[in-house]
């Protein structure tokens, strides 16, 4: 059976992904406070021994990281850089050092966001961090030969509204998203950035 690595299985699309994909893949869960792993996929060290250990895999999805989500005001300088640590390096570490331990042909899937080409108000850290990520995904793809890499960028969850007290009446269903991942581990493609049409 094909080994996946699912960095935030717990979360409100990770849930699902990992429904998905549960019954043709071995899933590796892992998240900060719960799972096979827990680590912080910002700290690069334990990102290497967490890889060590689990050997070689075939696919590796992230539905995790954080960035801020409030007015420019409330915006300090560390805010900016708790984002670009979290949800872009975390995942930038998952890809650098998880290629080294994956197996010949495997692919990776991280998350971006649709606040990366639609910007609303609250949403600039999160809109930088998408687009930076983007930004590597297509750049890692041109050099990452043997392995596929894209991105699967969310906009609203129908779940997330709901947990957030907001009409989810114009949400996407969670499940929605984890097709896209789906797509985007089993696609072929390299450098694509998956979104919901
Ligand atoms: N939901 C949406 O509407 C939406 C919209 C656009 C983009 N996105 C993006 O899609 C991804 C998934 O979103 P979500 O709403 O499903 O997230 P979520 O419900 O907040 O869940 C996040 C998951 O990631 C784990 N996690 C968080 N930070 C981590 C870290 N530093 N290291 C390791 N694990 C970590 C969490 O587990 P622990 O708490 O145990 O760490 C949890 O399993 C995120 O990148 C998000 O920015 C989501």
């Amino acid at each position: 059976m094909k080994k996946l690595v699912l960095v935030g299985s717990t979360g409100v699309i990770g849930k699902k992904v990992k429904e998905l994909f549960g019954t043709d893949y071995e899933v590796i869960s892992v998240n900060r406070t719960s799972g096979d792993y827990q680590l912080d996929m910002a700290d690069a060290e334990a990102v290497e021994s967490m890889f060590k250990e689990i050997g070689g895999f075939d696919a590796l999805i992230s539905t995790s990281g954080y960035g801020k989500w409030a007015s420019i005001d409330e915006h300090s300088i560390q805010d900016f850089h708790d984002g670009l640590n979290s949800k872009l390096m975390g995942q930038v570490n998952l890809v650098m050092i998880g290629r080294k331990y994956a197996n010949a042909g495997a692919s990776f899937a991280v998350s971006t966001g649709i606040l990366a080409q639609y910007p609303v108000e609250g949403g600039l850290s999160l809109g930088m961090i998408n687009a930076g990520l983007e930004a590597f995904v297509r750049g890692a793809a041109l050099e990452m030969k043997e392995m596929n890499i894209n991105a699967v960028s969310p906009s609203f969850a129908k779940e997330t509204m709901e947990l957030m007290g907001m009409d989810s009446t114009s949400g996407v269903p969670a499940i929605e998203f984890a097709k896209l991942y789906k797509e985007a581990i089993e696609s072929g493609k390299s450098g694509e950035v998956y979104h919901v049409s």
